[in-house]
């Protein structure tokens, strides 16, 4: 029986234990035939051969039991140090997402005019044909509603083509002054290389007492922005023409931002239309029945500054969602 002891002893894992317990218990195994041998021994010695063997039994029990939860533990263990998770490792995959590149103009646009303690308003995207053009001094016949191809829905309701709505919203809403920009989509029934039927835009307004609001004023805060959007450019205002301003102006700031790694996105001129402005037409203010005020309004396209600062040159990959160009920007 000693080998058997032994063999408990040495076992390395619970596989071999298994079999040796069926080698020993089994019913072709070692006990049950030493318990078949008892038959042919003498009568008077078969007494102490049961007790031997049923002595052997109970203690090969006991060693079978405790080695095989020595092994179970064992290998417990040895698996868990091979399955041990670093969390303190670096991962190499990770596909957090990241803010659009015209979501990210948008919030440096923007706060740059809330530290000018411009409040921002969000207004509707779908407008009634009032808000959209008749209050921003676009009459039902004017010509200059052209400018803005529009998409209608029925009972004069519309896409809103522009921000400018805002403007009259928030001064229908509240008392002047007023300092405001309100940032958000738009659109028009367009495309092309720098067109697409939704875009976004930024609207700004400045109302205070009449006098106290002067080009200069405006000239003075557009330029500011412009130099903390895209550095040192030199900026010039082209006289131009909106309904809802008068006089009107176009924004250009110079090519030499992108000198240096070579611009890929610049015009012949040098220069490059970025906004419009204006001080706002009187008539915006009867429609809004504003008295004894002035101010000055601009309006710009997200799209646009986002295209410049990062060198893109079709709008439509923007919208394209196409992974390689967003992974860019995480
Ligand atoms: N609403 C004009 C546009 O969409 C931009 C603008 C806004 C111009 C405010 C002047 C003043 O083209």
């Amino acid at each position: 029986m000693k080998e058997w002891y032994d063999k408990i002893n040495e076992a390395q894992n619970v596989e071999s234990l298994e079999e040796i317990r069926i080698a020993v218990f089994g019913k072709k195994g070692v006990l049950a035939a030493e318990f078949a041998k008892m038959k042919s021994a003498p009568n008077e010695e078969k007494a102490q051969i049961a007790k031997d063997l049923n002595t052997h039994k109970a203690t090969l029990t006991n060693n079978l039991n405790a080695k095989k939860i020595e092994l179970q533990t064992k290998e417990l263990r040895e698996k868990m140090e091979a399955e041990a998770i670093d969390v303190s490792l670096f991962s190499q995959k990770s596909s957090a997402g990241a803010l659009h590149p015209v979501m990210q103009t948008m919030d440096r646009i923007v706060e740059y005019f809330a530290s000018m303690n411009f409040a921002v308003k969000t207004g509707n995207m779908v407008e009634d044909d009032f808000h959209n053009f008749e209050a921003l001094n676009l009459p039902k016949y004017h010509p200059a509603r052209d400018m803005q191809d529009t998409f209608y829905f029925k009972d004069e309701m519309l896409l809103r083509t522009h921000t400018s709505p805002v403007q009259i919203r928030t001064m229908m809403s509240t008392k002047p002054p007023i300092r405001m920009i309100a940032p958000g989509a738009v659109f028009r029934r367009d495309y092309d290389l720098t067109h697409t039927p939704m875009f976004h835009q930024i609207e700004g307004l400045l109302v205070d007492e009449e006098g106290k609001v002067s080009f200069a004023n405006l000239k003075f805060i557009l330029e500011d922005f412009l130099k903390y959007m895209f550095g040192d450019v030199d900026v010039r205002f082209r006289p131009s023409f909106f309904p809802f301003t008068e006089p009107s102006a176009e924004v250009d700031i110079s090519c030499v931002f992108c000198k240096g790694d070579g611009c890929r996105v610049c015009s012949h001129t040098g220069w490059l239309e970025v906004l419009g402005c204006g001080i706002v037409d009187p008539n915006v203010f009867e429609a809004v029945e504003y008295k004894d005020v002035s101010g000055y309004a601009f309006g710009l396209g997200v799209e646009r500054f986002a295209m410049l600062i990062h060198q893109i040159g079709d709008l439509r990959s923007l919208f394209e969602g196409d992974i390689k160009l967003l992974e860019q920007f995480q």
